[in-house]
């Protein structure tokens, strides 16, 4: 069994891949693959239907807000937000929490005057700052938080009270990892590649009450009003990524939907951090209330043994366990997708590891 640690595109739920495999090249006795089908048929909008009406049962979503099925990536989107969001206030507020908002304020820069809230890069970003020493600008067209940082290991476990200013959430890597109350957010947004499946779909949920504010420059495919009045079809969606992000959402929905996952996803974390955190070879320097559940990232107390650890790890088929470019260390990425047994199979590997090189 190969066990893939990979931070994105990552594991899919072997039992999703092998309905898309059954399904490849007859969609429910259509003769056709979903890849073949234009996005206006009418089979095409029933499968798109119905990964937007599962998905808004998993969030429990109400009414006032839209979920759009987008491209660009959250990374493009970094822009496209601002370029929606802005309208003609230049004001944005932004929470430094690590590598992912520092990109996300360096694109937002182009159209807005940045406000930093608070920032934890002083300190190596292992900490969500806490919410006494924000400084929120009220004439802030939104507030901008990364509520998991992907490279960095650190999550928010609390919901930010930006009064109001409308919180804007890049959920991308902790996406239906956990419960979330979309009804604190004016927007979230976040690309498939990690829990939602194939690369190329972003999602964007965005409140009724932000549309409308773009800016005139924005493209009218990446204009969130447009889409939303559109039903995300001003021009071709990527619609096998949305098959494949319908079929997801289903096996989500089947076993329990997002508090049953959060309670298998606490779980694996666990495993994981008590592994490292009983044995001196291995740190966690986050602290610990602001742990990922999702990356967990750590360094080996003895770094020249890293590349033997990740050599090790893959003879093992524990694979993709290298930490981020800019980040190096270890980074297990712990998605849906991920069994508790290739937690175990990694924390019992670190466990010999450190017997052998101790
Ligand atoms: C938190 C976060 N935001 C944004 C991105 C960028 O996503 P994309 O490459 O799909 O644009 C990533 C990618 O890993 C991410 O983890």
């Amino acid at each position: 069994m190969i066990y893939n640690f990979a931070s994105g595109p990552s594991m899919l739920p072997e039992i999703v891949l092998q309905r898309a495999q059954s399904e490849m090249l007859n969609w429910n006795g259509t003769g056709l693959s979903v890849m073949e089908m234009p996005f206006t048929c009418d089979e095409f909008q029933s499968i798109a239907k119905q990964a937007k009406t599962n998905l808004a049962s998993l969030l429990d979503l109400t009414e006032n807000y839209h979920i759009l099925f987008m491209q660009g990536g959250a990374y493009g989107h970094f822009s496209l937000l601002a370029m929606n969001l802005l309208g003609k206030n230049k004001q944005a507020d932004y929470v430094q929490t690590g590598h992912w908002s520092n990109r996300a304020t360096n694109e937002a820069r182009r159209y807005a005057d940045i406000n930093i809230v608070a920032s934890s890069e002083a300190s190596g970003f292992d900490h969500v700052p806490e919410q006494s020493k924000w400084n929120i600008n009220n004439k802030a067209a939104y507030c901008h938080i990364t509520s998991n940082e992907t490279a960095d290991g650190v999550q928010f476990h609390w919901t930010p009270d930006t009064g109001t200013v409308p919180l804007i959430a890049d959920v991308t890597s902790d996406f239906l990892t956990r419960k979330l109350d979309v009804s604190q957010y004016g927007m979230i947004y976040a690309s498939a590649q990690k829990n939602v499946g194939v690369a190329g779909l972003t999602i964007v949920i965005i409140r009724d009450d932000l549309l409308d504010q773009y800016m005139d420059i924005t493209p009218t495919v990446f204009n969130y009003s447009e889409q939303a009045r559109n039903n995300s079809r001003v021009n071709t969606l990527p619609t096998y990524s949305i098959y494949i992000a319908g079929l997801i959402f289903e096996w989500l929905l089947n076993l329990g939907g997002l508090s049953a996952i959060e309670y298998v996803n606490r779980r694996k974390a666990e495993t994981l951090y008590t592994a490292i955190d009983n044995n001196d070879l291995y740190q966690c320097s986050v602290n610990s209330v602001d742990r990922s559940t999702v990356n967990i990232c750590f360094n080996l107390s003895n770094p020249a043994l890293e590349e033997t650890f990740l050599n090790e790890a893959n003879d093992l088929q524990l694979i993709n366990l290298k930490g981020h470019g800019a980040k190096g260390g270890i980074r297990a990425s712990l998605y849906n997708a991920m069994p508790q047994s290739g937690v175990d199979a990694l924390t019992s590997f670190m466990q010999d590891f450190s017997i052998k090189h101790g």
